[in-house]
């Protein structure tokens, strides 16, 4: 069912429903009043003729059956005419003592729980369909007890014809049987117009979107004119597909990026080994192609691992487990470790300034962060320089400070050492520098523990990276 259908299908469903539900309520509420006003009749003049009943004039006799008097007497004070009912006195033994003279005079008789009813001074409505000589109307009759010196002594019938209310119930439900349907097909039109109204961009939002494919994301949908919900929907498709495109445009540079990087040492290994083959070699030749081969292959496992914990990052599919965890400790013991490697590149590292602190964290991430960065500054800096390793407390949290007089940053490259594979000097020796990933795990890894990193460069005086924790 398609989605046309289906709203047409909901709205006249809800329109059918409020409509007759409206209609119901104004057919039950106008036959309610009007037969209010016909009982509140009736009732006026069986109270009436009971009061002239209960207190009979001095001497006077009782005003017979059908007679004049008695249908100028009820016109004259009540208002009530014999043509649009009548009126009985009976006694209590069932007789009839006084009437009017209409056609409307059903045979009444009482049963003895209604007898007993007006006995107990209650009045009560009946109603009777096809009274004598008047086949199908229908007429009300309200049977009104008259006490006399405190004793049941008869009691009044009042009846009215329904022939009003009949012909309005009637009325209403011809109109009803026109105006629902009319109602209906007047909504179901405004409805599809509507609908293929509103319908239209979506229309238009599809048949656009089909156009964009894969490699045309740099397109974006034509904004409507009208400042509405529309508008905002198609502005914020655009800024998805903007954010889409920056993503593929980002794995594309990402996987060039990292062929490059396992082309290069397989391309050397290549050369080499081809070089070896070419002609007879010593032993020591043989070994030093070896070494080589092995360094690249180092180079590339390195690069793999890499790649292998950036996918695992980017699929939330690396957990960093937390433990609490002496950081002086390990930073002092990878200063240790790389005390050589520093010492080679004649490089000082200083790692005194250490305060004695317990973090929460995962303290595998956190060795691999502090390795890159301290090896990053040694590996970054000029000969006869320093790095300088401090470890302090601080209010905003806990700070480590790598500070080294190497090369420094330039201040447009700063923004960009995070990114993958970028490295500043791209035309660096392949021994001193390494694929350019280290920094971008380092950032994931810190901002993962609830923490960032900042660098503050001066190019040719050195770098300071501060690497911020929060406190455990
Ligand atoms: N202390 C520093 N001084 C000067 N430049 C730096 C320093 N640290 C990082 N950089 C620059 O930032 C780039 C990115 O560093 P990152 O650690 O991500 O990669 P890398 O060291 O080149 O390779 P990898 O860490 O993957 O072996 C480096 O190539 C370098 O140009
Ligand atoms: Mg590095």
């Amino acid at each position: 069912m398609n989605i046309r259908t289906k709203f047409l299908l909901w709205f006249n469903s809800a329109n059918f429903l409020v409509i007759i539900l409206f209609s119901l309520v104004t057919y039950l509420g106008a036959i309610h009043s009007m037969e209010e006003g016909i009982d509140n009749r009736l009732h006026s003049v069986a109270e009436a003729t009971s009061y002239i009943m209960e207190r009979p004039p001095q001497g006077g006799a009782p005003l017979a059956c059908g007679t004049r008097e008695f249908e100028d007497i009820l016109a004259a004070f009540l208002g009530y005419s014999g043509s649009e009912g009548f009126v009985r006195i009976v006694d209590t033994e069932g007789r009839m003592i006084s009437c009017t003279s209409s056609p409307l005079f059903p045979d009444i008789k009482l049963n003895p729980k209604e007898m007993a009813t007006l006995k107990i001074n209650k009045h009560f409505y009946k109603d009777y369909g096809n009274p004598q000589g008047l086949k199908d109307k229908k007429i009300r009759v309200l049977f009104f007890p008259i006490t006399y010196q405190s004793k049941f002594s008869g009691y009044v019938e009042v009846g009215g014809s329904l022939a009003k209310l009949e012909s309005m119930k009637s009325s209403l439900l011809k109109l009803f049987t026109v105006i629902i349907p009319l109602i209906l097909l007047v909504s179901n039109i405004g409805g599809i117009l509507i609908f293929n109204k509103g319908l239209r961009p979506i229309m238009f939002l599809s048949s656009e979107l089909k156009n964009i494919t894969a490699n045309e994301l740099y397109k974006r949908l034509p904004l409507p004119s009208s400042k509405d919900e529309i508008r905002e929907l198609f502005e914020s498709i655009n800024e998805m597909i903007a954010r889409l495109e920056k993503s593929f445009e980002q794995v594309r540079q990402f996987s060039g990026d990292a062929s490059h990087e396992l082309r290069t040492p397989l391309t050397i290994m290549k050369g080499e080994v081809e070089v070896a083959m070419r002609s007879e070699r010593t032993v020591e030749e043989y070994q030093d192609i070896l070494v080589s081969v092995l360094e690249e292959i180092e180079r590339m496992t390195r690069i793999i691992e890499d790649l292998l914990l950036i996918a695992k990052s980017d699929s939330k599919e690396m957990i960093i487990e937390k433990r609490n965890i002496n950081l002086k400790d390990i930073l002092c013991e990878l200063c240790e470790q790389l005390c050589m490697f520093a010492e080679n590149k004649d490089v000082t590292l200083n790692c005194s300034d250490m305060d004695d602190l317990m973090i929460m964290a995962d303290p595998l991430r956190v060795r691999q962060v502090f390795v890159n960065i301290i090896e990053n500054a040694i590996k970054y800096n000029v000969q006869g320089g320093s790095v300088n390793v401090s470890l302090h407390e601080l209010e905003k949290g806990i700070v480590v400070e790598v500070r080294d007089t190497g090369i420094g940053i330039r201040k447009e490259d700063s923004g960009k050492i995070f990114d993958r594979f970028y490295r500043a000097d791209k035309s660096r020796k392949r021994e001193i520098g390494g694929a350019g990933l280290g920094l971008s795990i380092c950032k994931w890894i810190i901002e993962g523990h609830g923490g960032h990193i900042v660098v503050d460069s001066q190019f040719g005086k050195g770098s300071i990276f501060k690497i911020w924790l929060p406190k455990s």
